[in-house]
């Protein structure tokens, strides 16, 4: 087969890549999707498996009374939080139909008419509604990814404009999902402070009132998938993220570890958490948030629904007493976590680069 051509004029400015396959030459990546070549996925390289473990917590074993299953737990989250940055849950108490339905009506968004999508545009400069968020320059490379987003707590985050109409069970399923996740969230926080030995309500009392917002990450199937990124390498702004990866969906998401990117195989209905900058900085880099991306698939598409945990944005923060003395010395300064989110939504993603705000010398 002759090498396909790769950038094609005649495509035009079109950044919806939901609506490449429908251009005279879908087979055609344009130009403003086309990474670097020191951006490009490595997709031929193969990961061994031992170093591809990320942990997996049985939730149940938190709760179920007997002490050496809490023990085992809280240490494979210590290890996790320090090592990995990432785990995922199993036994979470999440009823599966509410995940199965949670990415029906997500899938029924994204194939709806562009016009329909359109009625819910992420304005400039925001990052609710639908359309490409974090892009700021003609010159900045584009995600191979659709993104749906919606602030959900406190509810004047909530702008009703935005909450979709269609599918018509929409709103509904998002509200009962984001409430479940918010106790999952409440929890693992407790349980996260238990492993740094700290009293298990830190998180909570510092936090305030608790954002909360989801986003919902849809990538088609990418005919050069070694060409482009589904969503760029980052981390996550927020406190503790809550990642559901599609059913069937092909693998996509990956982090970095010893400087090599390591995919996170799906695990039968668990969640994929992450440690977001918030917990990275609280800690003072004891547990740390890491960077990742998701790539493409050449005859796939993927789902994730992402949502993400953070302090109220009142509330000022810096590492704890606890975890700075003379051997781990104040790594970050504190501030408002209000500017942090601003900082964070407009700026570009670009690996750890936002928590530069925060970094002390
Ligand atoms: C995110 C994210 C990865 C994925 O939305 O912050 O990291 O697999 N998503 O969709
Ligand atoms: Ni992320």
């Amino acid at each position: 087969m002759a090498p396909m051509p790769i950038s094609d004029v005649k495509v035009g400015h079109i950044d919806d890549v939901q609506e490449l396959k429908n251009t005279k030459s879908p087979q055609i990546i344009p130009e403003r999707f086309i990474r670097d070549s020191t951006e490009r996925p490595k997709l031929d390289k193969t990961i061994h498996p031992s170093c591809n473990n990320i942990p997996v917590i049985d939730f149940s074993k938190l709760c179920n009374g007997n002490k050496d299953d809490f023990c085992s737990e809280i240490f494979k989250i210590k290890i996790s939080c320090e090592e990995w940055g990432f785990f995922q849950v199993i036994n979470h108490e999440i009823d599966l139909e509410l995940l199965e339905k949670i990415e029906k009506v997500a899938m029924e968004f994204f194939m709806m008419p562009l016009e329909e999508k359109k009625k819910y545009p992420m304005s400039p400069g925001t990052v609710q509604g639908y359309g490409q968020a974090f892009v700021f320059s003609e010159n900045q490379k584009l995600d191979w990814c659709n993104m749906f987003a919606l602030g959900l707590e406190p509810h004047y985050l909530r702008n009703p404009k935005l909450w979709p109409t269609k599918p018509s069970d929409f709103s509904e399923t998002v509200e009962v999902y984001s409430r479940e996740i918010r106790k999952l969230c409440k929890n693992l926080l407790k349980y996260i402070a238990v492993s740094l030995e700290c009293n298990e309500d830190v998180f909570e009392e510092m936090f305030g009132v608790a954002v909360q917002a989801v986003r919902m990450n849809y990538y088609p199937a990418c005919p050069r998938p070694d060409l482009v990124l589904g969503l760029s390498p980052h981390s996550d702004g927020s406190a503790l993220t809550v990642l559901q990866q599609g059913k069937g969906s092909s693998v996509g998401l990956q982090i970095l570890k010893h400087n090599t990117w390591i995919p996170v195989h799906p695990v039968p209905n668990a969640l994929v958490i992450n440690i977001g900058d918030t917990i990275e900085v609280l800690t003072n880099g004891r547990y740390k948030s890491v960077e990742h991306r998701a790539v493409t698939h050449r005859e796939k598409d993927r789902l994730s629904i992402v949502t993400f945990y953070a302090p109220s944005y009142e509330i000022e923060l810096g590492p704890m007493q606890e975890l700075v003395d003379d051997s781990n010395p104040c790594k970050y300064r504190r501030y408002n976590h209000g500017e942090y989110s601003k900082h964070y939504v407009t700026n570009k993603l670009q690996g750890k680069r936002t928590l530069e705000f925060a970094k002390i010398n």
